[in-house]
């Protein structure tokens, strides 16, 4: 996250008038794909925000992220580190549609150029709920808030970034691909990262 490109955020006055802002978006690259207009759930005024990539075929219907079986791991794997998925966590995405499929596949991940249309809307988000650590689950959340990529390398470790703590972790989608839990695996490690993450979370509020 680089300040430049806060600077370039458009400016709401709170969460709400950013959200509708979002919510009536008519320009943005996704607006042809005819998806929803899908963007958070979770605590507004939580101190750990997450952000994922796209809204899959289940959130596209129900208007809401990771609801699907990639987010009810999610869920699983928050709750087993002490963190509650609807009090501790405010979820939103790098993109706020679901891009469409190509090649006969249902959809695909979001481009460059999508990432970088809902940046300072992400920026805003990040601004407005003012949390106190970040999690970036996968590379496209990586390249919308760290502008860099490369999960494997950058998972696991804190970025200090305007007084808030930034932490790459894998993404929920490809640890449903890898079911081992064997050590150094990505579900071995996943739980390494989240213990972590909860360490730093109480750490931060002096608990
Ligand atoms: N994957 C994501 O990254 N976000 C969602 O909302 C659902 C699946």
């Amino acid at each position: 996250m680089k300040p430049s490109s806060l600077s370039n955020s458009p400016r709401y006055n709170s969460l709400d008038e950013a959200l509708a802002a979002i919510y009536g978006m008519k320009d943005d690259p996704l607006v042809n794909a005819g998806t929803n207009v899908v963007i958070s759930r979770g605590n507004p005024r939580a101190k750990i925000l997450l952000v994922g990539e796209a809204p899959g075929p289940q959130e596209n219907i129900k208007g809401k992220p990771f609801v699907g079986p990639a987010g009810q791991l999610l869920d699983k794997i928050l709750q087993a580190g002490e963190i509650d998925p609807e009090n501790d966590v405010y979820i939103t995405n790098s993109v706020f549609r679901m891009p469409p499929g190509e090649n006969g596949a249902n959809f695909r991940k979001p481009n460059d150029k999508e990432i970088e249309y809902y940046r300072p809307f992400v920026f805003e988000i990040i601004r407005l709920v003012d949390p106190l650590v970040i999690l970036l689950t996968g590379n496209v959340a990586c390249q919308s808030v760290l502008q860099k990529t490369g999960i494997t390398s950058l998972r696991g470790k804190w970025t200090e970034l305007d007084g808030r703590w930034l932490m790459p972790i894998f993404h929920p989608s490809y640890l449903l691909r890898n079911q081992s839990r064997e050590p150094g695996s990505p579900k071995s490690l996943m739980w390494e990262d989240i213990r972590e993450v909860k360490r730093k979370y109480d750490e931060l509020r002096g608990k």
